[in-house]
């Protein structure tokens, strides 16, 4: 994938206003589609993460505009939802971030979830394989408020920010192949260990990741935690509506995640310790 950056910086400093970015990103896509489009999307979306899981890797998640926007309009603001309850229940908030890696950020909400929790909002670095998604999260971050820059890369090959640094992989550890993801976990590992912050967050299905006990095990030794969680959010209404008209049912989210806090660098405990 070429890799392309782009620098964001919201006008006006953050806002967690979610209803307010629901309703801008609801009238940005039904400027095109119609509900009925949406929800037929939607459908042919969920059955690609749930049965055809082989097409993701081509990218066929992203592939027409009816799923761009199905994509945008229900699964970005769920897992804004779920990434900021689980930033809470962890306390990821506390940990002070100059620079939040998103990696494989799809349309920024994750990121934005997470920078948001924190006193002061980090640099979002958002990192996807397709330009619309990084030109969504464009959109996203702006729209919260937050500074960032977006890149259309591959997120096994950019390069890792000085620390204090988060690092999330939300909902997409799992669309990498082996050798992807055998290769991130050892860059999060030594981020980890270099007083990084790491969370990952997937879906509750051992079918599509077999390979989550191994990586709970690998974060527990890093003195991180394994959760599973389910939490009761009020949704807007269209997305109560999406939910139901495509069979759905998120009336309680649901996600697991890892997580390391970060620790001082060596250096800095070193000057705390004088
Ligand atoms: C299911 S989406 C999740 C998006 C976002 N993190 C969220 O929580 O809404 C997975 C994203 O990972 C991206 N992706 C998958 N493999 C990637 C890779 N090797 N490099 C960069 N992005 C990748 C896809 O393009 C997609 O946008």
């Amino acid at each position: 994938v070429p890799s392309l950056s782009v620098s964001v910086s919201g006008p006006e400093g953050p806002t967690d206003d979610f209803g307010a970015w629901f309703e801008a990103l609801e009238a940005r896509h039904r400027q095109s589609l119609t509900f009925a489009e949406i929800r037929r999307a939607l459908q042919a979306l969920s059955s690609l993460y749930v049965e055809r899981r082989g097409r993701l890797g081509a990218g066929a998640a992203l592939e027409s505009a009816g799923k761009r926007a199905a994509f945008a309009l229900y699964y970005g603001p769920l897992h804004f939802l779920l990434v900021r309850e689980i930033v809470r229940a962890v306390g990821a908030g506390a940990h002070p971030l100059a620079r939040l890696l998103d990696l494989g950020c799809g349309t920024g909400t994750a990121g934005a979830a997470w920078a948001l929790e924190l006193e002061k909002a980090p640099c979002v670095e958002a990192i996807d394989r397709s330009g619309w998604a990084t030109s969504e999260a464009r959109w996203t971050l702006r729209a919260f408020g937050l500074r960032g820059d977006t890149s259309r890369a591959d997120l096994l090959s950019v390069p890792c920010p000085r620390p204090p640094a988060g690092y999330l992989a939300a909902f997409t550890v799992n669309e990498l192949d082996d050798a992807g993801r055998a290769s991130l976990l050892v860059r999060l590992r030594e981020a980890a260990k270099g007083g990084a912050s790491v969370l990952i967050v997937e879906p509750i299905s051992r079918r599509i990741a077999p390979w989550w006990s191994a990586w709970s095990a690998a974060f527990r030794e890093l003195g991180g935690r394994a959760d599973e969680w389910r939490f009761r959010v009020p949704l807007p209404e269209t997305l109560r509506l999406l939910d139901r008209a495509a069979g759905l049912d998120h009336r309680e989210l649901r996600g697991r995640s890892l997580y390391v806090g970060s620790r001082p660098t060596p250096s800095a405990s070193a000057t705390r310790l004088m």
